[in-house]
Formats: C-alpha cells, sequence, structure tokens
C-alpha cells in the first residue's frame, strides 16, 4: 500500500471527540476549503468582478475540476462536467439515454434505488408519454429482468440504505447485450470504492460531490458521457452554457462540443472553488489502496457489532465483491439508537424503515475509530441507553 492515510486524515478539520461515521452522507470540512473559498471570495470575486469569468478562470471549472472527479471514477479525460444537482443530472442523462434508444420505451431500475432517482424518471416519462415507464425489480434479480424492451438499465451502484454494490460491469455488458445504455449513479461509490465507469462500460454515469468528495453541503452534481455517445447525445436540459457558442446568444440551440453540452446554467463558482480545494487531498491516494482500508474497516466493524450487539441484524452483504464502503444494520428502534450513538459523538444515520447506517470514509476513519465506535455502540445495547424520550424525536433530516 503507497497511500498514507495518516498525512490524509491530517488534512481533515474534524470536531475534538467526534467519531464522524457520515462522510458517506455528508463529507467533513477538508482543512484547505475555507482558505481558498476565501480567496476566491475576496481575490477574485472582490478585485476581479466580472472579469473573474475569464481571469480567474471561472467559465472552465465545471470541466477542469470535472476532471479530477474523473480519475476518481476511471473515467477518460475531457467526459466529466459538473453542475447542478444530481436529481437534475440523473434526468438529463435519463432523457439523452432513451433519445439514443428509439423503438424501446422501458427504464429498469431496482426497489433498492433512491427515490430521487426513481421519482425523476417516472417525472420524465409522464413528460415524454407515449408509453414510456419505468419498471423496478429487487436488486438481486436485475440481471435476469434485462431483456429485449429494456431501453435503458438505470441503477445506483452502492445502495444508500444496504451499502449492498452491484457488479457495474456485468450489468452494464448484459444490458448492452439486448441493445440497452446503461446509466450509473455513482453518489455512494465516486471515492468510496474502485469504480472503473470507461473499463466497466458504462454508457453515462451520474454523481454528487458532497458526499466522499467532500465539496460541502449543495456542492455541485458530476454527470459522464462515455465518448462513443458525446458527440451524439442532445441534452434535454438544453441550456445556454452548453450551447456550441453561448456568448453568440443565437436564438437557436446548437449543442456545445462533447461533454460541455452537458452543462446547463452558470456554475456554482464558490461551491466549486470548494470542491477543488477537497480534491487536494486526494493526490497520491490509490483507489486500489482505498478500497482495501475500507474493505478491512468495515469487516472490523462488522466483525465488532456482531460479537457484542447480537440484537443488531446485519443488512449489509458480507462478500467484498457486494459490499459498498459502508455497513447498515436492521433494529426495530433503528433511529432512537442512532440519536443516543451521535449524543455520545458516533455520528451515523438513521434511513427508514429501521437502518442504522455508518459510512467508512479511509481518507479519516481508521482501525481506532472502529474500536470507539463499537465500544460505544455495545454500550448503549446493554444498557438500553437509547430507551430515552429525548432520543425519540425526528428532525426534518434524520
Ligand atoms: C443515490 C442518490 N441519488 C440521488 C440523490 C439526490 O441528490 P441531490 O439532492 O443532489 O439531487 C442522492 C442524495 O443523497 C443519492 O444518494
Amino acid at each position: 500500500m503507497t497511500t498514507d492515510f495518516a498525512r490524509t486524515r491530517s488534512l481533515f478539520d474534524l470536531p475534538e471527540g467526534v467519531i464522524y461515521l457520515d462522510g458517506n452522507s455528508l463529507g467533513p470540512l477538508p482543512r484547505g476549503v475555507a482558505a481558498r473559498v476565501q480567496r476566491t471570495i475576496t481575490a477574485e470575486w472582490g478585485q476581479m468582478l466580472i472579469t473573474g469569468w475569464n481571469k480567474a478562470g471561472w467559465m472552465d471549472q465545471p470541466t477542469r475540476i470535472g476532471d479530477r472527479i474523473g480519475r476518481l471514477i476511471g473515467a477518460e479525460a475531457g467526459h466529466v462536467v459538473l453542475g447542478d444537482t444530481l436529481s437534475i443530472k440523473v434526468y438529463q442523462a435519463l432523457a439523452s439515454a432513451l433519445e439514443l434508444q428509439p423503438g424501446k420505451r422501458v427504464i429498469l431500475s431496482d426497489t433498492g434505488n433512491f427515490p430521487s432517482d426513481l421519482y425523476m424518471a417516472e417525472g420524465l416519462c409522464r413528460t415524454l408519454g407515449d408509453g414510456y415507464t419505468v419498471k423496478t425489480v429487487a436488486p438481486e434479480v436485475v440481471m435476469q429482468a434485462i431483456d429485449d424492451s429494456v431501453a435503458v438499465l438505470m441503477l445506483t451502484e452502492v445502495d444508500y440504505r444496504t451499502g449492498r454494490r452491484h457488479d457495474l460491469p456485468a450489468l452494464t455488458a448484459k444490458a448492452h447485450s439486448v441493445g440497452a445504455l446503461a446509466i450509473w449513479d455513482l453518489a455512494h461509490s465516486a471515492g468510496a470504492t474502485d469504480v472503473k465507469v470507461a473499463e466497466g462500460g458504462a454508457d453515462f454515469a451520474v454523481g454528487c460531490s458532497y458526499k466522499y468528495l467532500n465539496s460541502g453541503p449543495g456542492g455541485p452534481a458530476f454527470i459522464y458521457v462515455a465518448p462513443r455517445h458525446a458527440p451524439q447525445v442532445r441534452p434535454a436540459l438544453s441550456g445556454w452554457l452548453g450551447h456550441e457558442s453561448p456568448f453568440a446568444f443565437d436564438l437557436a440551440y446548437r449543442p456545445g462540443s462533447g461533454i460541455e453540452r452537458m452543462r446547463v446554467g452558470t456554475p456554482p463558482v464558490l461551491q466549486i472553488a470548494a470542491l477543488d480545494a477537497a480534491l487536494d487531498v486526494w493526490e497520491g491516494v490509490e483507489i486500489a489502496d482505498l478500497r482495501a482500508r475500507s474493505l478491512e474497516l468495515t469487516d472490523a466493524f462488522i466483525a465488532g457489532v456482531e460479537a457484542a450487539c447480537p440484537d443488531l441484524v446485519l443488512a449489509t452483504p458480507r462478500e467484498h465483491r457486494w459490499r459498498g464502503s459502508q455497513v447498515s444494520f436492521h433494529h426495530p428502534q433503528g433511529f432512537a439508537i442512532m440519536q443516543a450513538l451521535i449524543s455520545r459523538g458516533v455520528i451515523g444515520d438513521f434511513r427508514a424503515p429501521d437502518i442504522l447506517r455508518f459510512g467508512f470514509t479511509p481518507l479519516f476513519i481508521g482501525l481506532d475509530e472502529v474500536e470507539g465506535a463499537v465500544a460505544i455502540l455495545s454500550e448503549i445495547m446493554a444498557t438500553d441507553a437509547w430507551n430515552r424520550p429525548e432520543f425519540m424525536t425526528r428532525g426534518r433530516v434524520t
């Protein structure tokens, strides 16, 4: 292993006394981010004013920094762009993929997909009319459900609740064998697993930057379009910055070259500056090392919790090939248990109906944190410390 995880750990600003196992939902603050954003605000926005678009390179950020994410997901250079939110990027990828598939009407997904992805697909089907439908099957039987009626296979690679990981190359190959295209949502993969979109044959991939890539709340999403499709796709969200020549202010839309056409409107410059600084942490990190360390941490957590807390039922696959970088357990009182953990400084989260979710991000989590979290969880379970009224009240975000 060549990656120095002690070094990456030192690059994060984590509050004292906290074991943060929720970097799979909102990544913590890398030390370099605040100064970079401050500089972008004062030296660029403050001093350059509107000339910052050219002088500070704001207009090139979405593709330049998109490429930095491209390295982490195994994309070809020049085929990833940033912008908007992930839900928007799902819609955009799906609309473009369906247009490349005339005559087919079925979008195949699974019941473990993130609801927003399914909502966006259903909304798009309603707009298109004409028999377009979303079909969902259980994650374990997606392979068998891919038949020649399928226009587009749309999956989230790592299940946000269970942490189960699909076999991206095998499912993509099956989709291609029946003439379907594959869209992969990498929200829980990018920066968490050894995902390789180009090698795996993905047609489109999308993901967010505020989880394992640590861009901060509301950070921009990304989209990848395979080079073989990039010159053909017609963006349904045909905004002016995806135009071939935005400042010609042409009344007719002409798509920009390659991935540029997947841009929509003005990029969030301050958030992208935060992301750019956050991505500095990844310099010197080998993705194979990240994957090996992630499996070591999740193995240790599963073993520790199962030995000490017999009432918690593992929801995450034991086999490495089916596991992302999180561990989830079922318990009917999962919400209260998680609140008790948070009150003791172990931050994970809860996903309805009964899932306690713990993310393991090797950049800043090591075996000491795993041991500490297991000890606190064991104490809570052994003493029923979760069974108090203050742990039963739910906020807007769980
Ligand atoms: C798998 C997946 N898809 C889509 C989304 C929605 O992302 P956004 O709120 O950025 O649109 C999320 C959010 O957590 C997610 O986990």
